[in-house]
């Protein structure tokens, strides 16, 4: 088998809109523009294997063959809360995906993934996946995300994220190495809670103001 897969974003618009969203000091409305900006942005690379093919056009002043996208399907599945926070931007570039939504919280006391909503598109199972969840810290939440779809028979899918943790990717590789994934940062460890460090707090909160 292949060596999982992993994309690192180092672009310098990601590395700033990255270190703007880590400031404690960056509001709600500023932290919600800048996860949509940087899903917008990351999904420019996510996208680069999409497959292309050949029709006839005219352009004003001859006939030509040109590439256009082959139409393969895709589904956006955020992990409610924060990977809603993704979707809007996903979608400026992926206007035709479907949308599906996995709701998963990490219990604050044994840190595994508790599953309390899931509506996802009826022929997801024909479609690529694209998961959304800004934070992978153990990995319990994105892995179990990938283990549910997976019994749901869907056999593409790639993970989106923008803060990783070591313990995270370790994590995904092992249980999922079948799963590309797309990070704009890897981050150092995780404290004693389970949070990223330095991470930028809790993104569900940050995102939708609560605490
Ligand atoms: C956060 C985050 C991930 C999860 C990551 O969600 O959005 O889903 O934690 O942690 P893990 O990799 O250790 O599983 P949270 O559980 O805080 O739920 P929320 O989005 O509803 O606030
Ligand atoms: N979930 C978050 O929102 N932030 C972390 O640092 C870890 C998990």
């Amino acid at each position: 088998m292949s060596e999982p897969k992993f994309f690192l974003f180092d672009h310098p618009l990601i590395q700033h809109k990255i270190s703007i969203l880590r400031d404690k000091q960056t509001s709600t409305k500023e932290f919600r523009e800048l996860v949509n900006e940087l899903a917008m942005l990351m999904a420019y690379e996510v996208t680069r294997d999409l497959p292309l093919k050949e029709v006839d056009i005219e352009t004003p002043v001859a006939a030509t063959k040109a590439k256009v996208l082959a139409g393969k399907k895709i589904a956006l599945v955020p992990i409610l809360r924060a990977g809603l926070g993704m979707v809007d931007g996903m979608l400026s570039i992926i206007p035709n995906a479907k949308v599906g939504h996995i709701g998963l919280y990490r219990d604050p006391n044994t840190l595994k993934p508790v599953e309390y909503y899931c509506k996802l598109p009826d022929d997801i199972q024909n479609r690529e996946v694209i998961l959304l969840d800004p934070m992978l810290a153990t990995g319990g939440s994105a892995s179990a995300a990938m283990t549910f779809l997976k019994e749901r028979g869907i056999k593409n899918i790639k993970f989106v994220c923008l803060i990783s943790a070591p313990d995270g990717i370790a994590r995904l590789q092992q249980d999922h190495p079948d799963v590309p994934i797309f990070c704009a940062a890897k981050d150092e460890r995780l404290n004693d809670h389970a949070y990223i460090i330095p991470g930028l707090g809790d993104a569900g909160d940050r995102l939708f103001g609560t605490n």
